[in-house]
């Protein structure tokens, strides 16, 4: 008589055994995978920044820095980068607690007003509105773009605070933004928050982010 479970596709007891070792495998390997990303995606502190050691995520006193977006050639994308020290309304010794605290009031404003209602923050949100990922490092605001002229102020971040306050009196696009009533406080911490933001490495996203003039390859 033929022994119809000669085929080892037939065998129930192979297909429990590969079952428990696939589900074994997978877990270790999702258990890995999550304390890998955990180490990429915590924040730095400012003995980092001092150091020039490079985070994914910066810590909070990376508003004291200058930051660009620089062409990497080894990576095929764009890499936010830290230099030197600048001024951020007024003040460059921000102290890992002011800026934290800066950056917070940030946060809780963008969840207050909805931000993410029209706009995209790292990935999650709408798109009526442009991508505030690197708003902070969009070209518009530079001392080249129309925003500063536009304000009549003559820094990044007191530019894009006066923008904030009063987005209806600085149509831009087609579209408009919506006055949010947003205090001069609240407007500081947003920006913070949104340099903060763009320090991000974000593996180059999002895609065919306009550059500013004069930035360098970084490599
Ligand atoms: C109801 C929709 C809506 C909401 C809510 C909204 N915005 Fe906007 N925002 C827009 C539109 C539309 C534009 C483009 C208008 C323009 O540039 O004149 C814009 C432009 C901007 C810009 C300029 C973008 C750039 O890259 O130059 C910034 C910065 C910005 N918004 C920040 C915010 C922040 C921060 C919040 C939350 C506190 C917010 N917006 C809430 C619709 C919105």
């Amino acid at each position: 008589m033929a022994n119809e479970n000669l085929s080892v596709w037939t065998s129930i007891p192979f297909w429990r055994r590969s079952a428990a070792w696939v589900t074994g495998f997978a877990s270790i390997l999702l258990i890995w995978l999550t304390f890998d990303t955990l180490g990429q995606i915590s924040m730095g502190n400012d003995a980092d920044l001092k150091a020039g050691t490079t985070k994914r995520v910066p810590g909070p006193t990376v508003i004291n820095y200058k930051i660009t977006y620089e062409m990497s050639k080894k990576r095929g994308h764009e890499v936010p980068v830290i230099g030197e020290k600048e001024a951020f309304f007024g003040k460059s010794d921000y102290s890992e607690k002011e800026a934290r605290a800066l950056l917070h009031l940030g946060k809780l404003t963008s969840q207050a007003k909805n931000c993410m209602d029209c706009h995209t923050l790292l990935g999650n949100g709408a798109y009526y509105a442009p991508d505030l990922t690197k708003a902070w490092i969009d070209p518009a605001w530079s001392k080249t773009g129309p925003m500063m002229a536009m304000t009549g102020k003559s820094t990044r971040e007191e530019a894009m605070a006066e923008f904030l306050m009063h987005p209806s009196t600085y149509p831009t696009h087609a579209r408009m933004m919506p006055e949010l009533g947003i205090t001069a406080e609240e407007a500081k911490g947003l920006v913070a928050f949104l340099k903060h933001m763009s320090s991000i490495d974000t593996n180059g996203f999002p895609r065919n982010f306009g550059k500013e003039e004069g930035s360098t390859n970084a490599q």
